[in-house]
């Protein structure tokens, strides 16, 4: 019996345990490549693929729906480059940067404020050695010339964070929205930090993008909007199916000198619980930085009370790249079910599943002709088209239907459909599921709705 015909017997389920599964699924399956291969590849830099870069779209729809069809936040698509006094400003000239010492023997270089080895032996986390050059700072910002004179007077920055786009912003978005405090403003785009130990895949990169979202408070009431946004975000990493355990909160025992609070949503990679997303009480201090430097006046007046003050700011802020990762942690899972052959000789069968949520997984459903013969690949590739008009799908008719199957499971199709010969008479198609291997017949008219209800249900 086939799979599809019987899921019987419960199999034993293995979650990830190290990155390197996901790197070689991520290249074979076209999810992720390391960015200039052919030239051996540059550090830190990936390329997002076929399926990737569908991916990555549905992680940033998921973020951007949840966070601007809500009636008091409004969207930003705010340029990278920025006047360079923006960056005196908020701080990152004088203070964005992180502590570095070079090892003298082998040539390492690290960072002294998080290197276990250095922080209690002073020894090289790669050596051992302790020929040690002195730490010191450097800054992370990637620096630029605007224009072609390369002089001082032309240094611009690729922005570090995307959030000093809101704040330079906040009275453009908040006058022609008319919208009145509190009120946010959400916004998706890349940063660039020359970190000095990137890694771990996609988790740490030296260009990222960030989906980051600045509520405008009135002062006095952010404590109580600072914890609802830490619950609000919770929830939609839950909405979005990481399992609960794997996500948690964690306080920082230093706050940067901006900040009145902050907390780390933290997420169970294979290396360890490491952060997420930062939720952050940023105070009055961007919009009141950015009074100071600009010469403009940043208040906002209320109506209401006719009083007039510089908004506080809860931040919520996360690593697109950094989320897509946590969602294939997260999915990925190993069914293996074992059998016996005559000898008595037991064998596994590996069923690997990337158990994405529907509006995160990059196909939502996979035509599959039972044969290739034009008589049932015309019509199957015809259905195709038909799905295409309204979710991104794929086609598939190569190799045996258990083994199209088993493709879509590991880059998290939710959907397989079965044009075979019985379609031909009677309009209808089997729909296979993809956690529970279970297995409908849908009229092939019906098919779009089926399917867009099914997503909705899931
Ligand atoms: N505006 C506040 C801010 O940028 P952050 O904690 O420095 O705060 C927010 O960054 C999020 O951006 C992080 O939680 C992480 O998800 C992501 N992020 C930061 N640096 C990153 C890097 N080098 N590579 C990938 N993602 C990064």
């Amino acid at each position: 019996m086939s799979e599809a015909q019987s899921p019987t017997s419960q199999p034993e389920v293995r979650r990830l345990k190290d990155l390197n599964t996901l790197v070689s699924l991520s290249k074979r399956r076209g999810f992720v490549f390391q960015s200039s291969e052919i030239y051996g590849g540059l550090g830190s830099c990936w390329d997002y693929g076929p399926l990737g870069s569908l991916m990555k779209l549905n992680v940033k729809r998921a973020w951007w729906n949840t966070m601007t069809r809500r009636s008091d936040i409004v969207g930003l698509d705010a340029a990278i480059l920025m006047h360079p006094t923006v960056w005196k400003a908020s701080g990152h000239v004088d203070g964005f940067s992180d502590p570095l010492v070079d090892c003298k023997d082998c040539k390492t270089r690290f960072r002294a404020d998080n290197t276990e080895s250095y922080l209690t032996k002073k020894q090289c986390p790669t050596c051992g050695g302790k020929n040690l050059s002195e730490e010191r700072q450097f800054n992370l910002m990637f620096k630029t010339h605007m224009g072609p004179l390369e002089d001082t007077g032309s240094v611009v920055y690729l922005r570090p964070e995307t959030a000093q786009g809101h704040f330079v912003n906040f009275q453009n978005c908040q006058q022609s929205s008319r919208y009145k405090i509190p009120f946010g403003i959400a916004a998706i785009g890349k940063s660039f930090r020359n970190e000095i130990t990137p890694g771990n895949f996609i988790f740490r990169t030296r260009e990222f993008e960030q989906m980051e979202m600045q509520y405008f408070v009135k002062p006095g009431t952010d404590e109580k909007y600072f914890e609802e946004w830490k619950e609000a975000r919770k929830k939609f990493y839950l909405k979005y199916g990481i399992r609960e355990e794997n996500i948690k909160f964690k306080e920082h025992d230093k706050l940067a000198h901006y900040a009145r609070a902050a907390f780390d949503i933290e997420y169970k990679f294979p290396m360890g619980f490491s952060e997420l997303e930062g939720i952050h009480n940023r105070s009055d201090f961007d919009l009141t930085q950015h009074s100071k430097f600009s010469g403009k006046n940043l208040e906002y007046f209320d109506e209401a009370s006719k009083d007039k003050f510089i908004p506080y700011v809860i931040e919520t802020a996360v690593g697109c790249d950094r989320l897509f990762l946590a969602f294939m942690c997260d999915a990925y899972r190993e069914e293996v079910t074992y059998s016996k052959d005559e000898s008595g000789k037991t064998s596994e069968d590996v069923r690997v599943v990337l158990g994405l949520h529907p509006d995160i997984a990059p196909i939502k459903a996979c035509v599959l002709p039972l044969s290739k013969k034009d008589e049932l690949s015309v019509p199957a590739m015809k259905l195709r088209d038909q799905l295409a008009e309204d979710f991104d799908v794929s086609y598939d008719e190569t190799a045996s239907i258990g083994k199209r199957y088993r493709r879509q499971d590991e880059i998290g199709t939710p959907f397989c459909i079965t044009y075979d010969f019985d379609s031909i008479n009677d309009q209808a198609v089997t729909v296979r599921h993809r956690d529970q291997m279970t297995q409908e017949r849908i009229k092939i008219s019906e098919l779009n709705a089926y399917i867009a209800g099914a997503l909705k249900r899931f």
